[in-house]
């Protein structure tokens, strides 16, 4: 097995937890660096000011590696959050950067010491990233939670594609919830897995607890899609509340009332307040494997374990198949 995600990244296991708008914690951050992977802490849903001290706290609980994701989103004002970062450098080892052009940022972020990890959908914009300098392509499918790329391409298709096109290790995202699946990422070229609705439902996560259940009950067919009617593609739970958004967008229902249904207060005050009848909430296509809210340590240990388990029911499947 290579080990270039492992050993950059100074971790011992190649998981590392996806920035979370709203979720992505100190604490969630410090919990996944203490067993074994890489927590990452989010600045999406966090004022500056909030985000310094989620890092302060992320780094009185570990003394692992820690990294930060910033969105480059065109209606964000992610530059705030850089001089936090070249503030608290020393305690971050690395970066994902998602959502925009990563290239003007690259060597300001390498010249900080961190290792730049980039979040891509394409094949083109995986050329690109290593063309800027990235260190790691982050490949997300539209299985993921959350924000996703408009051409909505699977992981499935997408893996290999951009692991044949790019020199740099790549890292998985998107419906990874179990070991086997993180198997199956591997046969395709990933060297590591970025996850993030798996760690919602654990003890360390911020999540509210009627979130974290509503993740352990849904079944396969629970996610779907929001924000098409203007472009975007962001994958959520159903509940009621989802299901009177999309009937606005069927209607195609003024900006103004649109924004009302799908701005990011409506996504904390589910997620964090726990209302879910006014708000909506994250969650990736691998939810039929969440079936407990255990320890981040807990769900690390398993998706190693059914990882092992996945390659010997694979080599033994080999035996019975012929080539020719
Ligand atoms: C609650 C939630 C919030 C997310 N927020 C962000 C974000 O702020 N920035 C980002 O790059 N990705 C975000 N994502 C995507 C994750 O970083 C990650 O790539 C994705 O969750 C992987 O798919 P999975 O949820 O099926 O594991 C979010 C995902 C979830 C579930």
């Amino acid at each position: 097995m290579k080990k270039r995600v492992t050993e950059q990244l100074g971790i011992r296991y190649p998981i590392i937890e996806g920035g979370m708008a709203h979720v992505g914690d100190g604490r969630l951050a410090a919990a996944v660096t203490n067993a074994g992977g890489l927590g990452q802490v989010a600045v999406s849903g966090f004022s500056p000011e909030r985000f310094r001290e989620q890092l302060q706290i992320a780094s009185t609980l570990t003394s692992g590696p820690l990294s930060v994701n910033v969105p480059l989103g065109k209606f964000f004002d992610y530059e705030r959050y850089f001089p936090i970062i070249e503030e608290m450098k020393d305690h971050i080892s690395a970066i994902s950067l998602s959502s925009g052009d990563p290239r003007p940022h690259i060597p300001f972020l390498k010249n900080l010491g961190l290792t730049v990890m980039v979040v891509v959908a394409s094949v083109k914009h995986a050329i690109h990233a290593e063309e800027g300098g990235a260190d790691m392509i982050v490949c997300e499918g539209v299985e993921a939670g959350g924000r996703n790329s408009p051409q909505e391409l699977t992981l499935f298709s997408l893996l290999p594609a951009i692991t044949a096109n790019t020199s740099l290790p790549v890292i998985a995202a998107g419906g990874i919830t179990n070991g086997k699946a993180m198997f199956g990422a591997f046969s395709l070229g990933a060297e590591g897995i970025q996850v993030g609705t798996r760690f919602i439902a654990t003890k360390e996560s911020p999540a509210h607890p009627f979130y974290k259940r509503a993740l352990v009950e849904a079944s396969d067919e629970d996610t779907t899609i929001i924000e098409r009617s203007i472009g975007g593609v962001n994958r959520v739970l159903l509940n009621d509340f989802v299901k009177k958004i999309q009937t606005a967008e069927k209607r195609n229902a003024s900006d103004i009332e649109l924004f009302n249904y799908i701005n990011g207060q409506r996504n904390r005050i589910a997620a964090i307040d726990g209302k879910m009848d006014d708000g909506w909430v994250h969650s990736g296509q691998g939810i039929h494997f969440i079936t407990e809210i255990a320890s981040v340590d807990q769900v690390i240990r398993k998706y190693m374990e059914d990882f092992h388990k996945a390659y010997e029911e694979v080599k033994q499947k080999m035996n019975t198949v012929s080539i020719l």
